[in-house]
């Protein structure tokens, strides 16, 4: 018998709960032995769950499953960091697997849990912390055995896509398709880590730092969300033979790496412009297998939850990447060398933004109270300082870089 604790009863638990259900038959026959949830954390233990759960299956108190020596998988799915940093670190160090669909965790803790799991002969598994169902991270591990990662790039947020494709498919302003993101609960109702570009940094940092080899953090990465972008941005990016994502990438250059999450224009017959809705997208350049490309589902309860017993099944099946897959590459950050062609929507005077761009322009979009301009390959800190000595709001502009 295989128990699990599982930490966590929100939509990525039950979708858990619910497909181990499911498979109960078919996971014996694979195994050979019987897979179930032994018990399971929750804040409120009086909560009616809207699901058949085992007599004393749920409990409040952590020290309960930590404490339980047949329960030797801990499967990790709460949502409040530090909460679930100690949990994940209790767990490890008393000698049971973890498998999170915690990003925040996993980006925050990364070189130290990864370790201790390598020192403790520990699973330390998060396929579903990046591009929720996609199979992803495992295939990569093994690809690094084998291959230099150059460069990883990708469309890692489902909330930012939805409403960037419902955008451009409907025209629609980003408050109204934000409204309907959210009441469909694709989108929080407190959104900003996600529409800030937050999620995907988190993303950025855990792919970056697996695929070149060395430390990467969140504040190694440059992030710029879409939360100002307009019906008016659209239409213009439209015009372009173009369409808009929020992408995250990171690749090595001759003066280091550089890593940055930012909406991004890409041609309409480029890899990512038919990656729509929810759906995440992640291409990986290595030396020998030049690029690999990966697409499915990004969020959602079973897609979600099927990632995370995908890592159960490796513990079981004892065929995860032993190790502390981290490397110790020393890696010089370079983002102040990234360079761009840039659209820029400013509200307010043409002639001051004019003036300011002049030995930049490409070409210039005009409309009552707002100037869009592209412009020609120039530094991206550059452009910011220009921005800021305007004195301007944050909702005031839109910059999107524009990938050739
Ligand atoms: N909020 C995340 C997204 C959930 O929209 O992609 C999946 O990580």
């Amino acid at each position: 018998m295989i128990n699990i604790g599982l930490l966590g009863l929100g939509t990525v638990g039950k979708g858990v709960v619910e497909i181990l259900n499911k498979r109960q038959k078919e996971l014996e026959d694979l195994t050979g032995r019987k897979v179930r949830v032994k018990k399971i954390l929750v804040k409120n233990v009086d909560k009616d769950r809207g699901m058949d759960l085992e007599e004393g299956v749920i409990t409040g108190d952590f020290e309960e499953i930590l404490n339980d020596k047949d329960i030797s998988i801990i499967v990790e799915v709460t949502s409040d960091l530090e909460e679930s940093y100690t949990y994940i670190k209790k767990s490890l160090s008393a000698g049971k697997h973890v498998v999170t669909a915690n990003k925040a965790v996993v980006s925050k803790y990364f070189e130290e849990l990864s370790q201790l799991a390598a020192d403790k002969d520990l699973a330390f598994l998060y396929e579903a912390s990046v591009g929720g169902g996609i199979p992803v991270l495992k295939p990569l591990k093994e690809e690094l055995a084998l291959n230099k990662g150059i460069m990883i790039q990708g469309i890692l947020n489902g909330t930012c896509n939805y409403i960037l494709t419902r955008m451009v498919n409907e025209g629609k302003d980003y408050e109204e398709i934000l409204k309907i993101a959210q009441d469909l609960g694709y989108a929080e109702a407190d959104p900003t880590a996600d529409v800030e570009g937050e999620d995907t940094l988190r993303k950025l940092r855990i792919l970056a730092t697996l695929v070149l080899q060395g430390r990467i953090t969140e504040e190694d990465i440059l992030s710029y969300g879409i939360s100002s972008i307009t019906s008016w941005d659209i239409e213009n990016i439209k015009n372009m033979d173009s369409t808009i994502k929020l992408i995250g990438e990171a690749r090595l250059t001759d003066e280091g790496y550089i890593a940055l999450v930012h909406p991004t224009i890409i041609r309409n017959d480029s890899q990512f412009a038919n990656v729509d809705m929810v759906f995440n997208s992640i291409i990986f350049r290595g030396e020998n297998v030049g690029e690999l490309k990966f697409y499915g589902p990004g969020a959602g309860k079973l897609p979600t939850a099927n990632a995370v017993l995908r890592d159960v099944l490796d513990i079981i099946n004892d065929s995860y990447w032993k190790g502390n897959p981290l490397g110790t590459n020393k890696l010089k950050n370079a983002n102040h060398t990234f360079r761009s062609r840039y659209y820029i929507r400013i509200s307010g005077s043409d002639k001051e933004v004019l003036e300011l761009f002049q030995d930049a322009l490409d070409d210039i979009i005009s409309e009552e109270g707002n100037i869009a301009i592209t412009t020609k390959e120039v530094l991206y800190k550059e452009i910011l300082d220009r921005i800021q000595s305007l004195g301007i709001d944050r909702d005031q502009y839109f910059i999107a870089r524009i990938m050739d």
